[in-house]
């Protein structure tokens, strides 16, 4: 059997390209930030995660450039050999002070953290525990890595300690959660994780990706809860608050001096670029100088929470800038998005089996309340239509697949 043959077998993606209705990989040409162009049109971007604004922050931008004039376009290898700056040593000692941890390990990417901080850690006789809502690279980590891997209902503590308390004696137990869930926009069950977790003898990770820049005046989800010397380890990635592109893990000197030397994704991929870790770096000192962002971001979202409330669209279990808008299904979820974008807004449709349908809004601390509004007007304008009030309990499929036979059927009209 030719292990190509599943290649000519795949076709959903193209009908649905045939059919105008493909959401994906969209050319921007450009981005302003709260705003990107798409072909000769300029939207409102609501599919973004850079939550302060500072993508476009001059001082960011500026911070890059010089890394460029002073050390070139590519570090050309991993940090373990010729890959290592002193810049990505700085920026790891003031991510560390930032969190109040000992030390911390940067990485090539928030993704690349997280599967090299599992994988080193856990090993043959261990089990590793995610929320069912985990973010795909905390999955990946816990399969790649030798251990097994047990999921647990989503901030289902009860669960978690069954799940514990079941592992034998003389295994490693491994937990890890996301601070903030990219899909939902809650937030983990911190205290109660961490209690259960120091009863049962297990370490604790938490991804902060969604939560860094945004909680606590940015400080994030562990000291949202006050909770950061109970915490292992944090891992985080640039790519949000940070307005770059990169990750780290953080945490005790010894667990991270041995991550240096284990985590693989560390190891075996060249370091972030020198532009990369010098805008990290510039929007990290932004972020502590400028708490007024982190709380605009929240009532940036606030504002908008309210507003879909007096329209009558739920905004799910939000309490961050990423607002869910549970649709009817997948064929509302691309219709609604289509319009949307003929409406000026950018928004992310999701479909199984990334999550159950629904449009994934996010907001930044530099959205204006013109854009807000904006955004609101074309929303209150279709939700009656394409909007859930509950989530659907039917699993629809995979997401091109349901795209696909949404082109068979012609179906990208209005339901
Ligand atoms: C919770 C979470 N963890 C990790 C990542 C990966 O980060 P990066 O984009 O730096 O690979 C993401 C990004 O989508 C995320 O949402």
């Amino acid at each position: 059997m030719d292990i190509f043959s599943k290649v000519s077998g795949y076709t959903a993606a193209r009908d649905a390209m045939a059919a105008g209705i493909y959401p994906y990989f969209l050319p921007l040409t450009g981005n302003e930030g709260t705003t990107v162009t798409l072909g000769d049109r300029e939207l409102v971007m609501c599919g973004s995660n850079n939550y302060l604004g500072l993508t476009a922050d001059p001082r960011v931008k500026q911070a890059a450039i010089r890394a460029v004039e002073q050390f070139g376009t590519s570090c050309t290898g991993s940090r373990f050999l010729n890959g290592n700056l002193a810049l990505h040593d700085q920026l790891e000692a003031e991510l560390a002070d930032f969190y109040g941890k000992p030390a911390a390990a940067v990485i090539s990417t928030g993704y690349q953290a997280n599967l090299g901080t599992i994988s080193a850690l856990a090993g043959r006789d261990d089990v590793v525990f995610a929320d069912r809502a985990a973010h795909a690279s905390i999955v990946d980590g816990g399969r790649l890595s030798d251990a097994k891997l047990r999921r647990f209902r989503h901030n289902d503590i009860p669960a978690l300690d069954r799940a514990l308390a079941a592992v034998p004696d003389g295994a490693g137990k491994l937990v890890v959660v996301d601070g903030v869930y990219s899909m939902e926009g809650d937030l983990c069950a911190l205290p109660e994780i961490v209690e259960v977790c120091e009863r049962r003898g297990a370490r604790l990770v938490v991804d902060d990706a969604h939560g860094l820049g945004v909680l606590d005046k940015g400080r994030g989800t562990c000291s949202y809860f006050g909770l950061t010397d109970r915490v292992d380890l944090i891992t985080v990635t640039f790519s949000k608050s940070l307005a770059s592109l990169g990750g780290a893990v953080v945490g005790d000197e010894d667990v991270i001096h041995y991550l240096k030397h284990h985590a693989r994704s560390l190891i075996f991929s060249a370091s972030p670029t020198p532009a990369s870790a010098a805008s990290a770096l510039a929007a990290l000192r932004i972020l502590r100088e400028e708490p007024w962002r982190a709380e605009r971001a929240q009532q940036n979202a606030e504002y908008m929470r309210a507003g879909l409330g007096q329209r009558g669209i739920s905004p799910g279990e939000s309490a961050t800038p990423v607002i869910p808008l549970r649709t009817r299904g997948t064929i509302e979820t691309i219709v609604l998005w289509r319009e949307l974008i003929d409406a000026g807004v950018y928004t992310n449709p999701v479909l199984p089996p990334a999550a159950s349908p629904r449009l994934r809004l996010s907001f930044m601390a530099t959205h204006t309340t013109e854009h807000l509004d904006r955004v609101l007007d074309a929303l209150g304008a279709r939700a009656e239509h394409f909007l859930a009030d509950d989530e659907p309990d039917v699993d629809d499929g995979y997401a091109v697949e349901a795209l696909a036979e949404l082109a068979y059927s012609g179906a990208a009209a209005r339901p």
